[in-house]
């Protein structure tokens, strides 16, 4: 890494990384560290600190001011600044890449794509974010009032924002929060994840280095389980912003209260295969959904769902599919498709649920071969929906095919589900696969392609246990500011 990135960092092999208090870089007073483990080779990439519950206030109170003074500066100053962390991301394309790959495993083309994207993601936010509007309106259109009372409704931001980000996107799921938050007028308090704080902290000091007023963005790091619930529980946080397990996401909205929250929590996604559906697309796709970064993306496809005709049709190019297109190994490699999980817990995981499916009755028709943190994609028949391998998410490239007797039945196993991200459903049919679309109950449904959170402008919503609020460029900026309407009634 370059002079750039310098001051954030004591020297050493690994070194120590600062964490960001008050906007400033700073050892933690608690001198207590947490390791961050390269998932291809376990070697030690470097320590981040578990900051302190007193630096947490200092943070906020330091947000708080510096919001109050960010919120002044005209909306075009604030977008005109936040296209520079686009620019300087791109200027820092092959070292943010470089970082990911060793940090989180992903591959390279999956690393850069997500270095890439973030830019452009931030140019969108920074562009739309001028066409955020107010209204007025006059009292005049309800029976019983006149002219007299009018309405301005100003769009002002909430204040303090909590952005939590997860391991599988550190950079992309940090600035889909980060930017539109900045530009809009509001503070950062962003907790990044242990896995993906290295850079998340580089990405830190992008941010910094934009002019904004010191304080706008603290980044503190440490476990979860050490600071979750002090950091949700803040008095002083205005808004949470967060991605990351259903399960984490349930525990936070209980003990958050009353303040906006925006989750984005596990999807478990199903894909429902017609009979007339087009081979190239289906098997592609499939493969795919299961198979990218390793299945640790919340949009991952889990489970298929078709008539026994159907599946037993497409199984089989699936697993032939799957064999041509993956290609395990280093990521550091170029060519390789697939790279590791993220931690041994995770290994651990993904091992108890098949071999839990198994005892259950379910057939390994591909793959179940585990090596270290190396996952082998895994293909499960003869699953039935109450196993724990179709209610609950796994984290891996595991994907299951159910076969039922009528497209009702799939459409009543995936409704009975606690997760509600995407479904897709495979048709050459447009008009049938709207009309399965309908009786769906999910966030949104992708006719012949894998679930996916892009292109980015698009709404992005979990039902059920899969999320909170609208996310998507302009619905992101919605809902990080709020109405502010000034009544005025005339006087005679
Ligand atoms: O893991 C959750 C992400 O929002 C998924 O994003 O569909 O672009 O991979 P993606």
């Amino acid at each position: 890494m370059d002079d750039f990135f310098k001051e954030m960092q004591n020297p050493g092999i690994p070194p120590t990384y600062k964490c960001c208090v008050g906007g400033i870089w700073k050892d933690s007073t608690s001198s207590k560290t947490i390791d961050v483990i390269s998932p291809i080779d376990n070697s030690i990439l470097g320590r981040v600190y578990q900051v302190t519950h007193e630096e947490i206030d200092e943070s906020i109170a330091k947000a708080k001011k510096a919001q109050k003074e960010w919120q002044k500066v005209p909306i075009v100053k604030r977008s005109q600044m936040v296209h520079l962390i686009a620019d300087w991301i791109r200027q820092h394309e092959v070292s943010l890449t470089e970082l990911l790959i060793v940090e989180i495993g992903k591959t390279y083309a999956d690393a850069k794509d997500e270095i890439l994207r973030s830019a452009d993601m931030i140019d969108y936010f920074a562009n739309e974010a001028l066409n955020i509007k107010g209204q007025e309106l006059s009292g005049e259109q309800f029976p019983g009032y006149d002219q007299s009372k009018l309405a301005l409704i100003e769009r002002v931001p909430v204040g303090v924002i909590l952005a939590i980000a997860p391991f599988n996107y550190p950079i992309n799921l940090s600035v889909s929060k980060i930017a539109p938050a900045l530009v809009t007028g509001d503070a950062v308090i962003f907790k990044p994840p242990t896995q993906g704080a290295i850079s998340d902290l580089y990405l830190t000091e992008i941010i910094r280095r934009i002019g904004i007023p010191e304080g706008l963005i603290s980044t503190l790091t440490g476990a979860g389980s050490e600071i979750g619930d002090y950091l949700v529980t803040h008095p002083g946080i205005d808004m949470i912003t967060f991605t990351g397990s259903s399960q984490v996401g349930k525990a936070i909205a209980e003990k958050a209260g009353m303040i906006p929250l925006q989750f984005e929590c596990g999807g478990n996604n199903p894909a429902i295969v017609l009979t007339d559906y087009d081979p190239e697309t289906t098997i592609g796709e499939i493969v795919k959904g299961f198979c990218s970064y390793a299945g640790q993306r919340c949009t991952a496809i889990k489970y298929v769902l078709g008539l026994k005709p159907t599946i037993d049709q497409i199984i089989l190019s699936v697993v032939k599919k799957t064999q041509e297109y993956i290609k395990m190994g280093d990521p550091r490699d170029k060519t390789v498709t697939m790279g590791p999980v993220i931690s041994e817990a995770s290994v651990a995981d993904i091992q108890r649920r098949i071999d839990e499916a198994v005892k259950g009755g379910a057939r390994i028709v591909y793959g179940g071969k585990i090596q270290g943190k190396m996952i082998e994609p895994t293909i499960l028949e003869n699953v039935s929906s109450d196993m724990d391998i179709i209610k609950t998410e796994t984290f891996g490239p595991i994907v299951c095919f159910i076969r039922v007797s009528r497209i009702e039945e799939a459409i009543e196993i995936v409704n009975k589900s606690t997760y509600g991200l995407q479904a897709s459903i495979f048709t050459k049919d447009e008009g049938a696969g709207i009309s399965v679309a309908r009786q769906l109950n999910v966030g949104t449904i992708q006719i012949n392609s894998k679930p996916q959170r892009g292109p980015d402008h698009f709404p992005f919503l979990g039902v059920k246990g899969s999320g909170v609020g609208v996310q998507g460029i302009s619905y992101t900026l919605e809902s990080m500011t709020r109405f502010r309407p000034i009544v005025l009634s005339k006087l005679q």
